[in-house]
């Protein structure tokens, strides 16, 4: 076996491994496990690499990259350690904008260094194939490099979250494809570095960085999270044009991986949101006044039945089985630990308690799976949406904590409703419902929730943790 062939059968092992650490990220249950096979993989992978280029390395250069390791490793794990859990979505932006801007600088490190990499054929040229590859690596890696800053700002609330719209954007966005188009043409026509063919390559990655910008800032910023996501499959296509212009294996493979797992959770959360991907990309839901207004996402005056700490806490004691249903504001209060001593004081009087979680309740995928993890809810009360629906009728009481859109009948019977087809948890059909917000205010599509409305509903109008807490109290 030569040491090309162990290197194949290690870069084999770590996208096995890679495969597995997905599967284990997709339940609550085996995630860490899933995270420490993913550790594992990198670090063989990277291991690897190192090896296979270790008699071309002199000890200058092994200094630089154990010091990039050392660096770049303890800020990560420093603002791994930091970031409080609300600031995850836009710490992935972040950490995504580095894998695109990796691919950007590698792509102009092969181009710029042929030779280091094994690009020159006979002629001592690079090939057309490799230049087009490069300027792939480059246009993706540096779309997602400034797209994924902005969307991190935009979520951090650096910029404004709101859609900014660019005058004439879908012509200038026209323009600047049409460009990095006939850019990439002109760079597989040429020689390679020697005749000219680096400035086009830099203009290459300055138009795309550009494009990362048009791109994302007209979109609106509760979006981010499909929008990091779609950015995250794209740095994944971006590592795989490097790895076939670099004929390595691992790179292929795991940048497919990262590049296919992106684009299926894009499209699992525009689903559950019934949202073409498209009008995603094409701004947030009433980035204009258009729906929302339409749909009285404004202030109503009808009576609503508005009840107390007390009231709640009597109801829910005397109840058989209760359904919670966290939501947005949940995480917003950050009432989550509350919300667990409100269901274990339940528990203790002898009531059944479940929690129903929408697929996208919350501002990211899982959001509220980690809020109840972080809370220490048993896994086996946490139920999906399609799981637990059906449970609602012999539900007592469903007890909505900050969740808006998620509960809303209107997308399954309003046809006009711009959530129309959502699926929904059809927390309507329990004995009562308590919602427990701060006002009647629409949630995140700008919709009005006509459930506030029914006779059956009470409405505990406060920030989420304190009524949980005066729950507790009352308890
Ligand atoms: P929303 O519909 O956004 O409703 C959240 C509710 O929480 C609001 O109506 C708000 O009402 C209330 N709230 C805010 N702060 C609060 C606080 N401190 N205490 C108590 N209540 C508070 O949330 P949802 O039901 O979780 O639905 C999620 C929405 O986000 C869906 O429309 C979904 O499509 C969208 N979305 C989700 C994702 C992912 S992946 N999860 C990604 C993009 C978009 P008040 O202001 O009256 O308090």
């Amino acid at each position: 076996m030569t040491v090309y062939d162990i290197s194949a059968l290690l870069y084999l092992v770590s996208a096995v491994l890679f495969i597995f650490s997905i599967r284990g990220l997709s339940s609550p249950e085996t995630a860490r496990q899933g995270n420490m096979l993913g550790i594992i993989g990198m670090a063989i992978a990277a291991g690897t690499t190192l090896f296979l280029v270790k008699d071309f390395l002199d000890p200058a250069t092994l200094g630089l990259i154990a010091g990039g390791i050392v660096i770049g490793g303890g800020i990560g794990a420093l603002l791994a350690q930091r970031a409080p859990m609300t600031a995850m979505p836009q710490m992935v932006g972040m950490f995504n904008a580095l894998g695109g801007m990796a691919s950007m600088l590698a792509g102009l490190a092969a181009f710029f260094a042929p030779a280091a990499f094994g690009l020159l054929n006979a002629e001592g040229l690079i090939s057309p194939r490799s230049l087009v590859e490069m300027s792939l690596s480059v246009t993706i890696g540096a779309i997602t490099f400034s797209g994924s800053v902005i969307a991190a700002l935009k979520l951090n609330g650096s910029i404004p979250g709101k859609p900014i719209l660019l005058p004439l954007r879908h012509i200038l966005n026209l323009l600047i494809f049409l460009g990095l188009i006939g850019l990439t043409v002109a760079l597989a026509m040429s020689d390679g570095a020697q005749s000219g063919g680096g400035m086009l390559l830099i203009w290459i990655a300055c138009l795309a960085l550009v494009a990362g910008i048009t791109l994302v800032i007209p979109i609106g910023g509760a979006d981010m999270p499909v929008v990091i996501s779609m950015l995250n499959s794209y740095s994944g296509w971006a590592a795989a044009a490097l790895g076939f212009t670099l004929s390595n294996f691992a790179l292929i493979v795991v940048g497919a991986i990262v590049g296919a797992s992106g684009a299926i959770l894009s499209y699992i959360m525009c689903r559950a949101m019934n949202r073409s991907f498209i009008s995603v990309i094409a701004g947030g839901f009433g980035a204009s006044d258009g729906a929302a207004a339409a749909h009285g996402g404004g202030a109503d005056d009808r009576p609503v039945k508005i009840g107390s700490a007390d009231d709640a806490a009597f109801i829910l004691k005397n109840s058989a089985k209760v359904i919670i249903v966290p939501g947005y504001g949940m995480a917003v209060a950050q009432a989550q630990h509350a919300l667990k001593e409100m269901g274990d004081k339940l528990k203790a009087e002898g009531v059944e308690v479940l929690y129903a979680i929408h697929p996208v309740a919350g501002r990211m995928p899982g959001h509220m799976n980690v809020l109840l993890a972080e809370a220490q809810v048993p896994y086996d009360e946490i139920f999906e949406m399609d799981d637990i629906n059906s449970q609602f009728k012999q539900a007592d009481v469903a007890f909505v904590i900050g969740a808006n859109d998620v509960t809303n009948p209107g997308a399954k019977d309003d046809p006009t409703s711009p959530i129309y087809g959502m699926p929904v948890l059809e927390v309507w059909n329990a004995g009562t419902v308590m919602f427990v917000k701060r006002s009647l205010a629409s949630g995140y599509a700008g919709v009005q929730n006509e459930l506030f409305f029914n006779d059956n509903t009470m409405m505990l109008l406060a920030d989420a943790k304190k009524m949980a807490e005066d729950i507790v109290k009352a308890l």
